[in-house]
């Protein structure tokens, strides 16, 4: 590998926590490493939300690590020629396996259960004949020879659909703007929509996996929800706001959504019992945050020092 020495040494800022991992890459004499910098070159964030009054002159790139970039305000960044960076995919297989997880935990009424065990505390010898009693109102459904729709053919949408079918689950997936390169990677047994709304008629369970843009902004909404299958379980480990907060809350307490579990709290479903919400952990593993933190200072590097950008 050559080592490129820059004319001037490059100074980095990150605004979260980085995996160390990542933050290697920039070890070199070319980089240095400080956060109280006014005038960086490139930042690397994660989840923190900026703002363009904390541009510079000097500033370059913004590499986000993860997926999501509407942390980052993206039109102040073009008009100001700073470079965004994502790590499209980097998180993939972590967000993947916690909506797998829902799909089976909203299955088996598994955090209602525990919740519930959890109450019988103190209630001593009375526990056996309580759980024996009590247990029948979590009878759950298998997810065997149910459909799946998944809406957004993307990294993780693929992997989740891809992987539902070893559920047995039959899958419907929808993206207009499905690259070739995933379609490729797409299981042929997967049907495919033609539009949204085909996915909301025939699926028992939908997860979603687009980015939260002006187009898919509330997107699932009263209309939307009407035309799903009553009883539907809805899946959000997207963003907060692709669903219309006032329309949800209608459609849980009618049970027309059956079960929704989401990465993004807000307080209307806070208590709903056929609500769960999580602290945005879908891509909370170490793995996941290595990767991202690893394709973002790459990118970022690969940029300051040969002006290629690459989003991957
Ligand atoms: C993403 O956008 O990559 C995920 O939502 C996780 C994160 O925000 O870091």
């Amino acid at each position: 590998m050559t080592t490129i020495t820059l004319d001037k040494i490059k100074t980095i800022k990150t605004l979260n926590n980085i995996a160390k991992s990542g933050m290697a890459v920039l070890k070199d004499e070319n980089y240095k490493v400080d956060n109280e910098a006014k005038n960086p070159d490139g930042i690397v964030v994660r989840s923190y939300h900026m703002h363009d009054m904390e541009f510079n002159d000097n500033l370059k790139a913004i590499a986000r690590a993860g997926a999501g970039v509407n942390n980052i305000p993206i039109r102040a960044c073009a008009e100001k020629g700073i470079v965004v960076f994502n790590t499209p995919g980097a998180n993939a297989n972590a967000v993947k396996e916690m909506v797998l997880t829902a799909i089976m935990a909203s299955s088996r009424n598994l955090f209602q259960g525990i919740e519930w065990v959890n109450s019988l505390k103190g209630k001593g010898e009375d526990v056996p004949k309580l759980i024996e009693e009590g247990k029948k109102q979590f009878v759950g459904r298998e997810v065997k020879g149910k459909k799946l729709g998944v809406i957004g053919l993307g990294a993780i949408g693929a992997l989740v659909a891809n992987d539902a079918l070893n559920l047995d689950m039959d899958v419907i997936g929808y993206d207009p703007y499905i690259s070739v390169d995933t379609a490729w990677r797409l299981s042929r047994n997967i049907e495919r929509a033609m539009s949204m709304e085909e996915v909301f008629e025939k699926a028992d369970y939908i997860t979603i996996h687009v980015p939260l843009t002006e187009e898919t902004k509330g997107k699932l909404n009263a209309e939307a929800f009407q035309r799903m299958k009553p009883g539907v379980h809805l899946f959000n480990f997207s963003r907060g706001g692709l669903v219309n907060e006032d329309d949800l809350e209608v459609a849980l307490k009618e049970g027309q959504i059956g079960k929704y579990i989401t990465d993004f709290p807000n307080d209307r479903i806070l208590h709903m019992e056929n609500a769960i919400a999580l602290p945005h952990l879908g891509a909370s593993t170490k793995e996941s945050e290595e990767n991202c933190a690893r394709m973002a200072t790459h990118q970022l590097k690969d940029f300051l020092e040969t002006g290629n950008i690459r989003n991957a």
